[in-house]
């Protein structure tokens, strides 16, 4: 490595830490150091009111928009504390830190909502990707995220590692950051491979602008006319 990249890296990484400390002075818990930090969002309702984690349904699946306004994410309560974990790309071999649940039992998690596959994601019409509870024919097992296109499953209680492909790498995970005070929840930043910009070529319709401070959050079941599970 380049003396002048090496550098880089150190300042990056210090620049995060110091966000992480000026949050944690803020009374916010951050979980681990962010991969890629991004804007903060703030999670709220349709009504602009905050989003509290007590008020999330157990493997109900939500969606919100982040990093970008057009880039849709889910949100889940897996009702169980979800402990920091190694998640595995099966393309490359490469490993980083899923830092687990977030909330007051560490068990709600946030992915995007695009296929490392064919970037596939949910819109208003149908839903192809989305979390099923109950076994399905092609998981073959209880509480996935399953991608009906082309047959892809991930594991939201390990990082959406990847449990059947072709899906090349785990869905990135959302960073989110839980305040105890206030059971408020927010969205920093993204952890593991996002495909933003895979997405934003393969639909230049959507527009590649940052979220803005606060991101609203419906149930998959309000924003899309046809969820499809396989
Ligand atoms: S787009 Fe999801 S499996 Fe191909």
């Amino acid at each position: 490595m380049k003396r002048r990249q090496f550098l880089k890296i150190c300042t990056t990484l210090a620049t995060l830490s110091g966000l992480e400390a000026i949050r944690a002075r803020e009374g916010f818990a951050v979980q681990e150091t962010l991969a890629q930090a991004y804007p903060r969002a703030r999670l709220v309702r349709s009504d602009g009111t905050a989003l509290k984690s007590a008020t999330l349904k157990p493997h109900t699946t939500y969606l919100f928009f982040y990093p970008y306004s057009t880039t849709p994410c889910f949100l889940l309560d897996l009702g169980e504390t979800l402990k920091p974990q190694q998640v595995a790309s099966p393309e490359t071999g490469e490993t980083y830190r899923w830092p687990g649940g977030a909330g007051p039992r560490r068990s709600i998690v946030a992915y995007s909502a695009i296929c490392s596959h064919a970037f596939v994601h949910p819109d208003p019409e149908t839903a192809m990707i989305s979390y099923l509870r109950e076994p399905s024919p092609l998981a073959e097992r209880a509480e996935t995220i399953t991608c009906c296109v082309h047959g892809s499953v991930f594991d939201p209680k390990k990082g959406a590692a990847v449990l059947k492909p072709p899906a090349p790498f785990p869905l990135a995970a959302i960073q989110l950051e839980w305040d105890a005070k206030s059971d408020q929840l927010a969205a920093v930043g993204v952890r593991g491979k996002p495909v933003f910009h895979e997405f934003f070529k393969s639909f230049p319709k959507n527009e590649e602008t940052h979220a803005s401070e606060q991101t609203n959050v419906v149930e998959l079941q309000h924003y899309t006319k046809l969820i499809i599970t396989c």
